[in-house]
């Protein structure tokens, strides 16, 4: 039995490609004393992959050249010697792009598949809802009535940050990519508005869609977008800065927006990395996994079969490709049957 593994072949200049990753077997690793031996399930693929396939200085090293990509995973169990995991349990973790992984198991989550489905600990209920749910809170700190307005409305992200605000009683506006996606974060996530950043003028679309202005912005993409949503600030606006999805690709570096609406507003704004905040996990857990479980925090999901897709899969991300959060089915999930 061998272990398919997608590794880094070489560092992407510019956009990534299927070409920069190379997919190539080695052993299955054995469980080793106490550990556990795993297979995966589901691979996660999130933007930051882009910043591990780079040696620019980052927060995170890189991925070495020919080394296994990163990413969050949900597996089962095959071999245990660990008291707390047994063969056929369903764990989270961060075993990377491959079939297996083993370690001494400090770094599994046990899942309870009859809670809610297991994919949702890659998204909604896992690393991109704990961001979601540290960035509106924790920084943007939203105030019944007030406006939140949220970039990648439609992705991981942000879907569940405009569905906190609506949970914190504020009016929800999200900015996306396509008719298709603006429908759906009104339609089905209850967003109060949308705006499609591709069609027309951004700056007046925002201002209608946000009579009252803008109290939170919570920034998942930068450049164009951001200098748009600074027009609008209100005195005192907080703005999460989360990701910049808009420059990941860049190769030179880019002009920043004028901060002149900072100052003018006595605005905030806060870069935050959620690795920082795990402390927030058990709220951020206790206050959402009931709100999912019931169906009052809704989320999609992008779901592409087979490891191998993986690299064109990732690419899709920077094309605004992917509706929901992007996952990989490595193998059969055991759970749906
Ligand atoms: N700070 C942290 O700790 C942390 C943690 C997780 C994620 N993040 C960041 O949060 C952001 C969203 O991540 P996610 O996992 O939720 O991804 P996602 O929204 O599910 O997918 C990425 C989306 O970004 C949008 N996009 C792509 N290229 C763009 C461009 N050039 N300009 C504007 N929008 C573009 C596309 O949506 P449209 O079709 O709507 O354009 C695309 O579907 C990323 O920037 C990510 O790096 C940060």
């Amino acid at each position: 039995m061998m272990n398919t593994q997608v590794r880094l072949k070489r560092r992407p200049v510019g956009p990534p490609s299927t070409d920069d990753f190379e997919v190539a077997a080695a052993p299955v690793p054995a469980a080793p004393d106490g550990g556990v031996l795993r297979k995966t399930i589901y691979l996660s693929l999130d933007p930051y992959m882009r910043g591990r396939m780079s040696d620019a200085p980052s927060y995170a090293a890189p991925v070495a050249v020919g080394g296994v990509m990163v990413g969050h995973t949900v597996s089962e169990v095959v071999e245990s010697h660990h008291p707390d995991f047994r063969a056929g349990d369903v764990v989270a973790g961060y075993d990377g792009w491959q079939q297996y992984a083993a370690s001494t198991g400090g770094d599994l989550r046990r899942l309870d598949p009859n809670a809610t489905p297991i994919t949702a600990a890659l998204g909604v209920l896992g690393m991109p809802g704990l961001t979601a749910y540290v960035g509106l809170l924790d920084i943007g700190q939203p105030k019944p009535g007030e406006t939140v307005v949220v970039s990648a409305a439609s992705g991981a992200v942000g879907s569940v940050v405009g569905q906190l605000a609506k949970w914190k009683e504020c009016r929800a506006v999200g900015i996306a990519g396509s008719a298709d996606k603006c429908r759906y974060v009104v339609e089905e996530l209850g967003f109060d508005g949308c705006v499609n950043y591709k069609t027309g003028d951004l700056a007046a679309a925002l201002r209608a869609a946000c009579p009252n202005g803008v109290d939170v912005y919570f920034d998942n993409v930068g450049g164009a977008v951001l200098a748009a949503v600074l027009r609008i600030l209100n005195r005192g606006a907080r703005i999460p800065l989360c990701g910049l999805i808009s420059e990941y690709n860049a190769t030179t570096s880019q002009a920043g927006p004028n901060l002149r609406p900072l100052l003018v507003s006595r605005a905030m704004i806060k870069g935050f990395i959620v690795s920082d905040h795990g402390d927030r996990a058990p709220a951020f857990l206790r206050d959402c996994a009931p709100l999912v479980a019931s169906g009052r925090l809704k989320y999609r999901e992008d779901i592409v079969d087979g490891l191998e897709n993986a690299p064109s899969a990732f690419m899709r991300l920077f094309e605004g490709q992917n509706f929901g959060k992007l996952i990989v089915r490595v193998s059969d999930d055991p759970t749906r049957s």
